[in-house]
């Protein structure tokens, strides 16, 4: 066999496997993230309580500005975007000048950025640069008071904006009033994944921002399983998933708290696991890899995509750990985070702002840190970081700036 010979003969396997075997997928995009499935199970409840609050705007009415919270994979996206979608067919139908725009937050990354989008999704191309935020927000006002449309606002995530900047971008979209928009109206729809996120609002956005406010509670397991049971009928081949492998695939998603994302991930990357295995079924096996595979990849890429002061509270939290790993004091943490920030020359956050990250570094799943009230540190908090630590370097080494202080 010549030297090019085996490697030739492994492709063509592959490649003749992939043509002449069936894919154990009937549709697999019905396991995206982004996915809205037709049937959204044990949250009619939801439902009918957002559509209720939403439906005055069919007849031209201001809804109340709703708060939706619960923990990450209970549904709050998918029913924000269901009734949504919903809601818009009928305005179509009626014909009414009344948009829907959706930003997340977390993926905007920046408050401009998301200013930006939402300048997008109404036909206005704001600059990259060059404006301040008040003046970003003006020329979104303006073109809606010159188109003459009434706008709901879902900004999904919206613990993250707030987490890592500041309020003050919400506060100027709940002040805007009748007359800056020539009669027409904004609602904003808040979506959360921390439920304790309020604390760190200012009282006057809050109080604007939160005038209806629902709950979405985690899933059961019995109710994680019918939800994956419902999405296997779509997405794979009659047969494929084993019944054994859903009911480990709703435990492992209901461990910490029932998460469909979880279940909806593990399903999907477990079932990519197995085709490229060339297996015809989705066994316990394919989901317990999945499972590794997932919690990796994803402690790594939440690090690497944190904003800077999060990354360096993060390596203010290693360097305590390797320090003395029984006791970092949120004393000591803000220490090794105001001098790690002041050595690469950027002005370290207050008390109330790192708290405010932690806890969102508590919601990722990152560190584990204690409950605070009114946003502020009390004397004897913990901190404990929940993930490896070498996970955690080696996703922060990818920083420049930050890996020049790791050293
Ligand atoms: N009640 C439900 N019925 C069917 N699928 C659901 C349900 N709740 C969540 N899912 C699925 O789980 C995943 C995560 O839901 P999502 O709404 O994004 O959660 P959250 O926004 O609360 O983090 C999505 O893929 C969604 O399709
Ligand atoms: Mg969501």
């Amino acid at each position: 066999m010549g030297a090019a010979g085996p490697s030739n003969d492994v492709l063509d396997e592959i490649f003749n496997r992939t043509i002449n075997s069936r894919s154990i997928f009937l549709n697999r995009d019905v396991l995206r993230n982004d996915y809205i499935p037709d049937h959204i199970l044990f949250r009619d409840d939801q439902i009918s309580q957002f559509g209720s609050i939403l439906a005055p705007i069919l007849r031209g009415n201001k809804p109340s500005n709703i708060f939706l919270y619960g923990k990450t994979g209970t549904g709050k996206t998918v029913v924000a975007r269901y009734v949504t979608k919903k809601l818009y067919e009928r305005i179509l139908k009626l014909n009414l000048n009344t948009k829907f725009l959706y930003i997340n937050t977390r993926l905007a990354s920046t408050q401009y950025k998301m200013l930006v989008e939402l300048g997008a999704q109404l036909d206005i191309s704001l600059p990259f640069t060059g404006l301040s935020l008040s003046e970003a927000a003006s020329r979104i006002f303006d073109k809606m008071k010159r188109d003459g449309i009434n706008t709901i606002i879902i900004l999904d995530e919206i613990d993250y904006i707030v987490k890592n900047y500041d309020d003050n971008i919400l506060y100027e979209f709940t002040r805007v009033n009748n007359e800056l928009l020539n009669g027409n109206f904004i609602s904003i729809i808040g979506i959360s994944n921390d439920l304790k996120f309020k604390e760190y609002l200012d009282p006057r956005v809050l109080s604007g921002l939160s005038e209806e406010e629902m709950v979405f509670p985690p899933y059961t397991v019995d109710e994680l399983e019918a939800i994956l049971t419902d999405r296997i009928k779509t997405a794979f081949r009659p047969g494929v998933v084993s019944e054994s492998a859903v009911k480990l695939c709703a435990s492992l998603a209901a461990s910490e708290h029932g998460d469909a994302r979880r279940a909806v991930d593990l399903l999907r990357v477990a079932g990519e696991l197995a085709e490229r295995e060339g297996s015809d079924v989705v066994d316990t096996d394919h989901i317990t890899k999945a499972s590794r595979s997932i919690e990796r990849d994803r402690t790594y890429e939440v690090i690497r995509s944190l904003p800077l002061h999060g990354k360096l509270i993060l390596a203010a939290v290693l360097a305590a750990v390797l320090a003395a790993p029984e006791d970092i004091n949120t004393g000591r943490l803000y220490s090794n985070y105001t001098s790690m920030a002041r050595s690469l020359g950027v002005e370290p956050l207050t008390q109330r702002r790192i708290s405010g990250i932690l806890s969102e570094l508590d919601v990722l799943g990152v560190v584990n840190a204690p409950v605070v009230s009114n946003g502020r540190f009390g004397r004897s908090k913990r901190v404990k970081l929940v993930v490896p630590r070498e996970v955690v370097s080696r996703a922060l080494q990818e920083d420049e700036l930050i890996s020049s202080i790791l050293k």
